[in-house]
């Protein structure tokens, strides 16, 4: 219950970060290699398709509906959003984290929307929708060595384990130390190491780890203070692409202005399991 009321009052401190950081936007003219018209293409096709990495709760994951596995999460309820505004059927690619932005522009799927970060490396290959959440670290120890983690400081030699490809991954070199820093595919890998004393900490996306820690009762959040990666949450989409940036910005407009990215946070997190 204390843990839920937590996460939402972090959840609503950092929406209103974006909505600040929403205004001073700049505009991206000036390329003139850009496809014609990638919405009509989206509409002809009937189908808009997003890559993303389901294995992020609350902002995808799989579940089970009604006995079928099913790829659920805000991010999901973000690209069922913006189909629906297009009148097309939204398809979704699951693959591991480290291939989406390849995948983007070698035009496997329209966008990418995966609790993925913006920051200035990835934005020299991929372009970027205005943030529609800030991002934040925490990292995920087991309950019985919470007490050891309090500072950056005290990340230095632990046997650390992130996401490969991931922005975590780098902090995590950078903070525990390349050498006993491992990256591994897939999240839950990462959860498994931790519950198996392979690994001591896991850093990832502060909801992902918030909604570990509310699941497991032998694993705990810490924030030990890892700075702030910038920008926020963003769409990716094909670099070059600008009409449909600016298409999915004036969506996530929409959303915010009806209130319902934290509706489909919490929607998220009931699934995820996380008690109210
Ligand atoms: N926010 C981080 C990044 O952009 C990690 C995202 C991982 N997402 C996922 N669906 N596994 O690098």
């Amino acid at each position: 219950m204390k843990k839920m009321k937590n996460l939402m009052a972090l959840v609503l401190a950092l929406l209103m970060v974006v909505s600040l950081a929403a205004c001073g936007s700049k505009d991206d003219a000036g390329k003139d290699d850009e496809p014609k018209s990638a919405i009509e293409e989206i509409k002809a096709a009937g189908k808009l398709v997003v890559g993303t990495s389901a294995d992020y709760p609350p902002y995808e994951f799989h579940t089970e509906i009604d006995g079928k596995d099913t790829i659920v999460g805000f991010d999901i309820d973000i690209a069922k959003y913006i189909a629906d505004d297009l009148g097309v059927e939204l398809e979704i690619v699951d693959m591991n984290f480290d291939n989406l932005l390849m995948s983007l522009d070698n035009d496997e799927f329209d966008m990418v929307i995966a609790g993925l970060t913006k920051d200035e490396k990835r934005a020299l290959t991929t372009d970027f929708s205005k943030p529609y959440l800030e991002s934040k670290n925490l990292i995920l120890v087991r309950t019985a060595d919470e007490a050891k983690y309090t500072n950056l400081e005290s990340l230095k030699g632990a046997k650390a384990g992130a996401q490969t490809g991931t922005i975590p991954y780098d902090r995590c070199v950078t903070y525990c130390g390349e050498a006993t820093t491992t990256g591994l595919a897939k999240v839950q890998d990462l959860v498994m190491e931790l519950k198996a004393n392979k690994l001591d900490v896991v850093m990832l996306d502060y909801m992902t780890v918030l909604t570990y820690a509310d699941v497991h009762d032998d694993l705990s959040a810490v924030d030990v203070g890892i700075p702030s990666d910038g920008e926020g949450y963003s769409v990716a989409i094909k670099k070059g692409n600008t009409e449909l940036v600016t298409y999915v910005d004036s969506v996530l407009d929409k959303l915010a202005a009806d209130n319902k990215i934290e509706q489909f946070i919490v929607d998220a997190q009931k699934l995820a399991g996380l008690e109210e």
